[in-house]
């Protein structure tokens, strides 16, 4: 069976196929290029993680005419009510490169928690993930991942003058930022393997293909 993943962000990317690698052996897993897909993204309209999930595997998989997997995620911060929720990706409104607007969206977060104390700066990952067909074949899965820790203190981080750059090189986004108590360290001081293996992205991923390999046993007819 073919399967879009439908991301351009290059660090999912490698999240979804590294554990989907592991799993599967029977899927082709394209990317957008791989299958020639070259259309403007959709609006993410949605107010939450599933419903803009599910509308990007369903936009893509009409354009690629193929089964399409999408995730949407974002980190929500108890202190903050949830926010930066659906907007992480644009919370603090700067646009440009990732290594423009990561640190932006970074410096707000920390900036809003201010000395907020360490046991009231939980926080948790969220990815929900969508397979839709194209043509609404089927109807279409949608799991969820959750990934928890807390935001770090700000004498926590590498440089304390620059809080928002926190620890660790590994990863993308909120990762410097985000602490792992029983860990010691944050989501970006992890290895790939290593974050992969607790991850909301980890865990929808892995949700979302057992529900596939059930979806494949009893579905009446395999394309
Ligand atoms: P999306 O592309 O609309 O799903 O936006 C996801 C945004 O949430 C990213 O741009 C990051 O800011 C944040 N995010 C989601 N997953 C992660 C992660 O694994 N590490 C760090 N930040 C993440």
């Amino acid at each position: 069976m073919r399967l879009l993943i439908a991301t351009s962000n290059p660090h999912k990317i490698e999240e979804i196929l590294a554990v989907a690698r592991g799993q599967e052996t029977e899927l082709e897993l394209l990317g957008l290029k791989d299958a020639g897909v070259d259309v403007p993204e959709p609006v993410e309209d949605k107010p939450d993680f599933a419903g803009n999930a599910l509308l990007k595997a369903t936009y893509y998989a009409e354009h690629a005419k193929l089964p399409c997997l999408a995730d949407d995620s974002g980190l929500e911060v108890d202190a903050l009510k949830g926010a930066p929720g659906v907007i992480s990706a644009r919370y603090a409104g700067t646009t440009g490169g990732r290594d423009i607007v990561d640190p932006a969206n970074n410096q707000k977060l920390m900036q809003e928690l201010g000395d907020t104390p360490a046991d009231q700066r939980r926080a948790r990952f969220v990815c929900a993930m969508a397979l839709a067909w194209p043509g609404k074949q089927h109807e279409p899965i949608l799991v969820r991942g959750t990934f928890e820790g807390r935001i770090i203190t700000p004498d926590q981080a590498d440089d304390p003058k620059q809080p928002h750059l926190g620890r660790g090189t590994n990863g993308f986004g909120y990762d410097p930022l985000f602490w792992l108590e029983d860990r010691g360290c944050t989501s970006a001081e992890l290895s790939p393997g290593e974050k992969n293996a607790i991850s909301h992205r980890g865990d929808a991923t892995r949700k979302l293909l057992l529900a596939l390999r059930h979806w494949r046993v009893h579905e009446p007819a395999s394309p």
